[in-house]
């Protein structure tokens, strides 16, 4: 099918907000608190902190949102599917409903914001549904609505869902919202600038040294502070066991043309069904565009099994687009990871039980528009010496039972010796033993093999090959805590800092 393969392969958000122009660290810095990165959960820790009177510098390794945030669906909402039956289950009813209200705080102060600082990012309230098609589920849907509407959220169930394809019932959260990730953040960084308090870009740090002052090292300088926030996504370094109690997840969006008024505005949509599809129309540059998100698999590779590639994910949710709502061919597609919690509830506070001044925002779940925002908060708080309502649920330090894909990603591959080129086809790429050593081998265009250490350069996971979507550039991907190396090693995406090596092949 071309359909997908026409567009872009960049989000909708980044391709449409104006880039940011931020300088590069420049030398030594002092501030009161030094926030690692760019995205949601930074940019609010560092605009929280300024606005209680702190300097700040916010380091950003790339540019303001073209992390995990650039890359989201746009869904500012405290309906995550049906999250509220299972952590209920798990945690109980108290921790179901903080969560609950650390959501909806995230929302209404993601609403203050917009408003205080005059951000123009589509910011619009929208009812926000989980839905099923089928009966089979709606017991699973109207027990949700029942409990959610129990622990004080606005919540009902409803058989009205205004789709353009047959349900059967939804839970339904009124006065949610969506935006437009990028231009907050634009928004968020441009409030944070000035004033003693300082955005720099493409300065990576390398290194993180906890005391009095803290630093965080980077080839431009080193950023002396009294305490850090790593907002990095996954955390740096390896300290935390964050490797045993996370996992990342790679989920697909394509955007497609839609003419406008054929889905409601007000409205945004998740499926409880499987395979999940998540729903959001928004006008952008005057376009009215249906983006369909889904094909959620493990990070590493493409995601295994026989039409698994990207390219059929991509392929499939433009079909549900067009079939089902009404989508053209889609103008952009792009896909993310991000970090689940191995007991579903983010992290925020100390970076390990140890840590003095050194803090850490992760885990937000696939939800971190809001969950970010509430961790944001919840650091910023115990950074200023006051006591978040949230700090205990979100407790960064807390016992987790390891995540089942922690347990087989650390297991060692067994990788096949490698014997020579003809296994390799062309533009594939494969792991191989060579010499006792885990090598990334590529075969180019014409066949030439390109061989890298496999081992990635944060905590030596074997890396695997990611052929990507047609348009798309192929990668090495890692299992582990989803560090990403292009052909050449060079990092796209950390954890990792370090490219990884180049390799001769045996002749
Ligand atoms: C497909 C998909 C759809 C989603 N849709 C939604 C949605 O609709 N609603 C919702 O609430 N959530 C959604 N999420 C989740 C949400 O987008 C994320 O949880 C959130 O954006 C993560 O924000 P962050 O600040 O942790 O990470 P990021 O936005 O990735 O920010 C981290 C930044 O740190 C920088 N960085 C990393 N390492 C370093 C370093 N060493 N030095 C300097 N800088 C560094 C990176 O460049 C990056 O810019 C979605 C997730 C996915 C995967
Ligand atoms: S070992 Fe952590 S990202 Fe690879």
């Amino acid at each position: 099918m071309a359909d997908a393969a026409q567009s872009k392969v960049i989000s909708l958000w980044i391709a449409t907000a104006q880039e940011t122009d931020y300088p590069r660290l420049d030398g030594d810095l002092d501030v009161d608190v030094a926030v690692i990165g760019g995205g949601i959960a930074g940019l609010t820790a560092a605009l929280e902190l300024k606005g209680r009177g702190l300097t700040v510098a916010v380091i950003e390794g790339s540019r303001i949102g073209t992390g995990v945030t650039g890359n989201t669906t746009g869904k500012v909402t405290s309906l995550h599917r049906l999250a509220y039956g299972t952590l209920a289950a798990d945690h109980g009813e108290d921790a179901a409903r903080a969560y609950g209200q650390a959501n909806e705080a995230a929302l209404e102060h993601i609403a203050k914001t917009v408003a205080a600082e005059d951000i123009d990012c589509g910011f619009r309230r929208v009812a926000n549904y989980t839905y099923t098609a089928s009966t089979e589920h709606l017991p699973a849907i109207r027990a949700e609505a029942e409990l959610a509407a129990r622990l004080g959220l606005p919540a009902s169930y409803t058989a009205d869902v205004p789709l353009p394809f047959p349900t059967a019932g939804a839970v339904r959260f009124d006065h949610q919202a969506q935006i437009h990730a990028v231009n907050y953040l634009r928004g968020l960084a441009r409030a944070v600038d000035g004033g003693g308090s300082v955005v720099v870009e493409r300065t990576v740090v390398t290194e993180l040294r906890d005391g009095t002052p803290a630093e965080a090292v980077t080839d431009r300088g080193t950023v002396r502070a009294r305490d850090i926030v790593v907002a990095t996504n996954v955390p740096m370094g390896d300290g935390g066991r964050y490797r045993e109690r996370l996992t990342l997840h790679r989920s697909y969006i394509v955007a497609s043309p839609v003419p406008g008024g054929s889905l409601p505005e007000d409205a945004t949509f998740i499926s409880a069904d499987e395979p999940m599809r998540s729903i959001l129309s928004a006008r952008v540059g005057g376009t009215d565009y249906v983006l369909v998100g889904g094909e959620g698999h493990p990070v590493g590779g493409d995601g295994g099994a026989p039409g698994a590639g990207s390219t059929e994910r991509f392929d499939r949710l433009a079909e549900f687009s067009r079939e089902r709502l009404g989508g053209g061919a889609p103008a952009y597609r792009w896909s993310t990871q991000d970090t689940l919690p191995a007991d579903g509830l983010p992290f925020a506070g100390s970076l390990t039980p140890e840590a003095r001044h050194v803090y850490v925002i992760t885990g937000l779940r696939k939800w971190g528009l809001t969950n970010g925002t509430a961790a944001a908060l919840v650091v910023a708080e115990a950074i200023t010496g006051g006591a978040s309502p949230w700090a205990g649920l979100f407790d960064s330090t807390r016992e987790v039972a390891p995540a089942r894909q922690a347990e087989s990603t650390t297991a060692e591959p067994r990788l096949p010796p490698w014997r020579g080129l003809p296994r390799l086809a062309p533009r594939e790429g494969a792991v191989f033993d060579v010499d006792g050593k885990a090598t990334a081998v590529y075969a180019d265009d014409s066949g030439a093999p390109h061989a890298l250490s496999a081992r990635c350069t944060h905590l030596r996971c074997v890396v695997e090959f990611r052929r990507g979507a047609d348009g798309e550039a192929p990668t090495w991907d890692c299992p582990c805590h989803g560090s990403r190396f292009a052909l050449d090693g060079t990092v796209i995406q950390g954890p990792a800092e370090k490219d990884l090596a180049r390799r001769d092949l045996p002749r």
